[in-house]
């Protein structure tokens, strides 16, 4: 292939991703330098490439990612057929809350409450988790914002698969960026897995600070035990809890007024 294919090539996956995402996924900001295969000859007889001079063309643009908002990923969420789980969905769960959060707070999936209703932590799981936030100055209707990492139900609320999370991850990437949340709190192995892009168990990730990237940025992140988790095992709540306060001594350190009225914003429920 020579340099201007794979051009061609990569232009078209990032204008397809870009247009699945509803902006540009991170990586696709940054252009690589592509390099001819064949030999000289050979490329020699095709036709020259266009010299016309396109600065900037595959820079990043903030004007580009201008256009996406909640609301038009969520629209593209609605519309998705990108895995299996669009075909036993009822409604998709693209997330609720504020914009510009103080946390955004991600899940696994939404379950058969979620499902029925298209509002994430609706059910007893996030009738649990309205506690844990409410005990530490948090909510979704003053500093949160939630979403899950896959937006449609796995049947029988079973762990989503990696096709399926890797589906989604594009429309998960793109509502971080528009909401640039201060701090994000990962609720149980398969948020934190993905979100950090390893394998390790929630017992070793859960209660310790890393830095989820977001391209030029990066935003404090936080894993604990997922609130189904805690209804299934009690022993679970003390070390959860243990972690939440923790969470909450870093935001108030950083953000004294986080839980503040004034810090509450416009509700935009999606
Ligand atoms: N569990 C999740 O992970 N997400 C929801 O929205 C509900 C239950």
């Amino acid at each position: 292939m020579t340099a201007e294919e794979k051009k061609t090539a990569y232009d078209f996956l990032k204008t397809v991703s870009s247009w699945c995402c509803g902006y540009t996924p991170p990586e696709f900001l940054a252009s690589p330098e592509f390099e001819d295969d064949t030999e000289p000859e050979l490329i020699q007889e095709t036709t020259p490439p266009e010299t016309t001079a396109q600065p900037n063309q595959s820079e990043p643009s903030a004007e580009k990612e201008q256009g996406a908002t909640l609301g038009t990923i969520a629209d593209k969420i609605a519309s998705c057929q990108n895995c299996m789980l669009c075909r036993t969905r009822t409604n998709t769960v693209p997330g609720e809350g504020i914009q510009a959060p103080v946390v955004m707070v991600i899940g696994e999936g939404p379950g058969e409450d979620e499902d029925k209703t298209g509002r994430p932590f609706v059910g007893k799981a996030g009738q649990l988790l309205d506690k844990m936030l409410a005990a530490i100055s948090l909510g979704r209707t003053s500093n949160c914002y939630i979403a899950n990492i896959v937006k449609c139900r796995p049947p029988m609320n079973r762990t989503p698969m990696p096709d399926e999370a890797a589906a989604c991850s594009g429309f998960l990437q793109a509502q971080i960026h528009i909401l640039k949340p201060r701090y994000i709190l990962a609720l149980g192995r398969t948020a934190a897995q993905n979100l950090l892009n390893t394998e390790q168990g929630i017992n070793s990730l859960r209660g310790k600070w890393f830095d989820y990237n977001l391209g030029a940025r990066t935003i404090p992140l936080l894993a604990t035990y997922h609130p189904s988790a805690l209804l299934r095992n009690e022993s679970l709540k003390r070390p959860a809890w243990e972690d939440l306060k923790a969470f909450k001594a870093r935001i108030i350190k950083e953000i004294p007024d986080y839980a503040e009225p004034f810090y509450v914003q416009q509700s935009s429920i999606h």
